[in-house]
């Protein structure tokens, strides 16, 4: 597998092989074929877009679609309805903006027929999820971030439906889970993932955590981000007080991994809290979004006092 090009909201990677090595692999958002763009060794048009897709259905990455006929769907792009009609006549292929099994889009000069929604995928069980829940990508993400080692206690305090144990889960089958958030619905959600992480959730306010001092290893979160759940008027009470119960449960080699789109109001409030610092910021982009996932590390000092 070899990168090819970045953009600003993604990485295109070229890859030849088994699509089961491909369907393996977690961080990722889609699998899509090149259909022609204007470089070396790709042919551009309609034609040829056309003569790639009856490759690939025949041999290729789109042989693995079982259905008699493939729905599919084409991005808003300046040529989006010729697309469509196109595919329709020359593949037979049924439109179906709703529920698809092909994405027509592009990135910069490549067109790209992406594979099935990321929710169809076998890269990832099939879950309770809540309208905030994590993209099991992101949460794929936050986890490799968070260097989970084995055996260790690792909590997420606001674990909605608990897409991100259940990621931990998958990423260190010994991993000792937590999930407490503060919503009933949340908590409906998560306890029935309960096969796919193992753990009873809690009911607690992240700003009184339920668990001992000193007691966890990994601390793993979506934060609010003050949009679709919960208000930025309530984050600026609710990190602080988060981020002090956090130095209270974190052991001295703890660390923590926070998602949150409220950026500013996350950094001020680590350099206000006791005991934590930011040793990493990765930008994202996810759902229109751009949050950032925040590695957090103990300060010299808490990592001196405690055990
Ligand atoms: C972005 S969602 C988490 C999504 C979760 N990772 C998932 O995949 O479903 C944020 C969660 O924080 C919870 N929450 C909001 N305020 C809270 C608080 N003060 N204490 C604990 N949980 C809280 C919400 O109920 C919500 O489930």
């Amino acid at each position: 597998m070899t990168r090819i090009r970045r953009y600003g909201d993604a990485a295109v990677l070229d890859c030849r092989g088994p699509l089961r090595e491909v369907a393996g692999l977690r961080m990722y958002s889609a699998l899509s074929v090149v259909l022609g763009g204007h470089e070396p060794g790709l042919a551009a048009g309609p034609a040829a877009a056309i003569a790639a897709l009856r490759r690939s259905q025949a041999t290729g990455v789109l042989s693995a679609l079982d259905a008699a006929v493939i729905s599919f769907r084409v991005d808003p792009l300046a040529d989006r309805w010729e697309l469509r009609d196109l595919v329709a006549a020359e593949l037979g292929w049924r439109n179906d903006p709703r529920d698809w099994q092909v994405n027509l889009t592009r990135r910069g000069d490549l067109l790209l027929a992406q594979v099935g929604a990321l929710y169809r995928s076998s890269r990832f069980p099939t879950m309770a999820r809540l309208p905030a829940s994590t993209n099991p990508v992101v949460a794929a993400l936050l986890v490799q971030l968070l260097k989970v080692g084995a055996g260790q206690v690792v909590y997420d305090p606001f674990c909605g439906s608990g897409t991100l144990l259940v990621e931990a889960f998958a990423y260190d089958g010994t991993a000792v889970l937590i999930g407490s958030d503060s919503s009933p619905t949340a908590l409906a959600a998560a306890a029935a993932n309960r096969p796919m992480w193992g753990g009873g959730p809690l009911r607690a306010d992240a700003a009184r955590l339920p668990v001992a001092t000193g007691s966890v290893d990994r601390v793993v979160a979506n934060l609010p981000f003050g949009k679709r759940v919960g208000s930025h008027a309530a984050n600026i009470v609710l990190y602080p007080a988060f981020l002090a119960e956090l130095n209270r449960v974190l052991r001295a080699d703890g660390r923590a991994v926070l998602l949150t789109e409220d950026k500013e109001l996350f950094r001020r409030s680590v350099r206000r809290a006791p005991g934590v610092r930011v040793l990493r910021e990765v930008r994202l982009a996810s759902g229109g979004l751009h949050p950032s996932a925040f590695v957090l590390e103990r300060t010299r000092t808490a990592r001196g006092r405690r055990p």
